[in-house]
């Protein structure tokens, strides 16, 4: 079996890679990845030398370049993670999330079409259906939830899924689609809530929280979303939209305090600043649809994802360290100078 999966130098394309590889080591896995600031090739060194990996440093809105490796692979099944991935940065400049979002799908999906791959997944989010009031916990994202965005980012999330499904029902491609909820984990790159907090806190920097931090986010293990994906494209019926959490809602504040916890700081680093632009409530999946005809449950909770993940920054200074010194320190600057 080969597998083209895009985004892969990335926090959950990596983390598949991996998963894969270990999970799969007859099949065939063929890396397509741009390597923008997000990618980072220094995270698939210990895959690099792997005989049944392949790494291709290429844009999935470049058309020849997707047509030459679709040629050379004949992939059997296409794994699309590449994305712009971050709210806050489609708030600063939504072009690019349109460019590779929705444009990049629809040249991954024509290469599919051309090739006959027997499976096209799409990497799609919760974020798609907008958010949920904090005082109705009993209301949950299921696929039959509209959609209905609030960001350039889940708009352009939104415009490929739709993208995705007409392929579906005008060319016959034969399409899956996962909405996951937010991951956590290693290889988070460091601009995203959990990986940015225990970084700073580790530096006694202060702790930027948006608005009154009641925000709700629903936390899955990156592993776990790597899982359901494996399942979906082998098992997962084409034509269908799977939602993927593992209900661990949790208010944005309470990581914080969390984390400072846990690396025995001080909450007096928390800092309550501008609120995001149009920043969703609440998130909460309905994983039932997955549960029930895949069998996928999540294995990790969130009591130990969190002290594994916060172990792992410890441990792994030289991954993230390159990153938060380099571009990156402006970019902070940037986003949180005048907030
Ligand atoms: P990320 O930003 O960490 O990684 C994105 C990867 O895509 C990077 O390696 C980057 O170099 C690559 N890329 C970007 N533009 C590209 C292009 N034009 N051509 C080729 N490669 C390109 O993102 P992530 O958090 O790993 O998210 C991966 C996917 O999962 C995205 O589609 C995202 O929408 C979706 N998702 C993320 C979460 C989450 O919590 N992080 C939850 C649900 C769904
Ligand atoms: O739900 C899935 C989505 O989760 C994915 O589709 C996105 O790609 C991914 O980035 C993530 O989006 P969020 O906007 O939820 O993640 P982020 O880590 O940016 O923010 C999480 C919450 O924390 C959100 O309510 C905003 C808040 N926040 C974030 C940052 C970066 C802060 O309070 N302070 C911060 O500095």
């Amino acid at each position: 079996m080969n597998i083209i999966v895009t985004g892969g130098a990335g926090f959950i394309g990596s983390n598949f890679v991996f998963h894969m590889l270990k999970a799969h080591p007859d099949y065939r896995i063929i890396c397509l990845d741009k390597l923008t600031y997000a990618g980072n090739l220094s995270t698939l060194e210990p895959v690099m030398d792997n005989p049944n990996f392949r790494f291709v440093k290429a844009d999935i809105c470049d058309k020849e370049a997707v047509d030459k490796l679709f040629a050379e692979e004949k992939p059997d099944i296409v794994v699309n993670f590449a994305a712009e991935s971050h709210v806050d940065r489609s708030i600063e400049n939504p072009q690019i999330f349109l460019e590779t979002n929705i444009i990049g799908t629809s040249v991954l999906m024509d290469a599919s079409r051309k090739y006959g791959v027997k499976r096209y997944h799409q990497v799609s989010t919760d974020e798609v259906y907008g958010d949920l009031p904090l005082d109705r916990p009993d209301l949950f994202f299921t696929e039959q939830t509209p959609i209905h965005t609030s960001s350039p980012y889940s708009s352009s999330k939104a415009g490929a899924d739709l993208l995705v499904l007409a392929y579906y029902r005008t060319y016959g491609l034969p399409v899956t689609i996962s909405r996951c909820s937010n991951n956590y984990g290693p290889y988070h790159f460091p601009e995203k809530l959990i990986p940015l907090m225990i970084i700073r806190a580790l530096h006694d920097e202060s702790l930027p929280v948006y608005g009154d931090g009641l925000n709700v986010r629903d936390w899955l293990y990156v592993e776990d979303h790597c899982k359901a994906i494996d399942l979906i494209i082998h098992n997962g019926k084409v034509g269908e939209v799977y939602n993927v959490g593992g209900h661990n809602e949790m208010a944005n504040i309470d990581i914080v305090k969390l984390i400072l916890k846990e690396l025995g700081k001080s909450e007096d680093l928390i800092t309550y600043v501008t609120d995001r632009a149009g920043h969703d409530r609440r998130y909460a999946i309905d994983p039932t649809k997955i549960h029930n005809d895949l069998g996928w449950l999540p294995e990790t909770k969130f009591a130990d994802g969190i002290v594994k993940t916060i172990r792992w920054y410890l441990d792994n200074e030289a991954w993230w360290q390159p990153i938060i010194s380099g571009e990156y320190q402006n970019y902070y600057e940037k986003m949180y100078g005048d907030k």
